[in-house]
């Protein structure tokens, strides 16, 4: 049987250093870190990852500016309010929630926030920066995955490492990270012949596919390091994510569980890179 990675346990330990790091900046530079929040529209989903954002800020000791706009809002209008925000001194951060309404294209908003404030690492500078490995902002759910690697004790160092899935909020930057960590990175898709034989190489184990219980534990090496991010929501309304866990479980050294494993760890890192950005806007570091 598995050892069950707590993400709730490592994002909670993330926060709390990140709420000193926070108390110590406002007590040697008067300086409180600020995240404006845009959401577009009423998704559920968005609307609670939004509430649970904003908690976060208040948790750790961060002002938060929340910014609901309407579905209708115009791409020129959201555009607007990027602008002022960049502008803006007291905000450090700026994260527009995604999906947008269809009308609006991602791109270009994305495009738009000062790379100084893309705390979601999603600007194609901060997506070169971390290429190259001269960073500032973690992109935030890869980054959140490495804590959790690291939570283990096992080193990327030399192991062979699979991940699952190729977009650019999580698989690219994922092996990114992982090849920084000198980890030796397969990178599987859709297109992939012998997923199965792939996966069953991994010392290190990431699905990020959003394809319910696609790993069965018959894919995965004895003792390999298992990280979930898939959130997929079935016709049930329960949450499950793209590795089997009941089987991935009496195989895997270490697994996360869906909910309760990479899904914390996101918003930590968040506040992580919100932290950075009000150190390196503000020239304290
Ligand atoms: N929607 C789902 N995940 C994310 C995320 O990490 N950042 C943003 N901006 N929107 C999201």
């Amino acid at each position: 049987m598995s050892n069950i990675i707590d993400g709730k346990a490592v994002s909670q330990s993330v926060k709390d250093r990140i709420k000193v790091e926070a108390a110590q900046l406002k007590e040697k530079y008067g300086v409180t870190a600020g995240l404006a929040v845009i959401i577009v529209g009423d998704d559920p989903a968005s609307r609670i990852y939004v509430n649970n954002k904003k908690k976060a800020c208040e948790y750790v000791g961060f002002d938060s500016y929340e910014y609901a706009l309407p579905e209708e809002t115009t791409e020129s209008e959201l555009l607007e309010l990027i602008s002022k925000l960049n502008n803006d001194d007291r905000i450090d951060g700026i994260l527009c929630q995604l999906p947008l309404p269809k009308h609006i294209d991602e791109n270009v908003i994305i495009n738009n926030i000062s790379p100084y404030k893309d705390v979601d690492a999603f600007h194609p500078v901060n997506v070169g920066k971390i290429m190259i490995g001269d960073y500032n902002f973690l992109p935030c759910t890869p980054a959140g995955v490495m804590e959790l690697i690291a939570s283990t004790g096992v080193d990327i160092k030399g192991k062979e490492c699979v991940v699952v899935g190729r977009s650019n909020i999580v698989g690219k930057p994922m092996s990114m990270l992982l090849l920084h960590k000198s980890g030796t990175v397969t990178i599987c898709h859709s297109k992939t012949k012998d997923l199965k034989a792939e996966c069953k190489r991994a010392d290190i184990l990431i699905a990020a596919v959003g394809v319910p219980n696609l790993i069965k534990g018959d894919m995965i090496k004895e003792g390999a390091v298992v990280i979930d991010v898939g959130m997929n929501r079935l016709d049930n309304g329960k949450l499950c994510g793209d590795v089997e866990f009941e089987s991935a479980s009496k195989v895997a050294s270490y697994i996360t569980p869906v909910p309760g494993g990479v899904g914390p760890m996101t918003i930590a890192m968040l506040m992580q890179n919100t932290l950075t950005a009000a150190k390196v806007n503000r020239n304290l570091i």
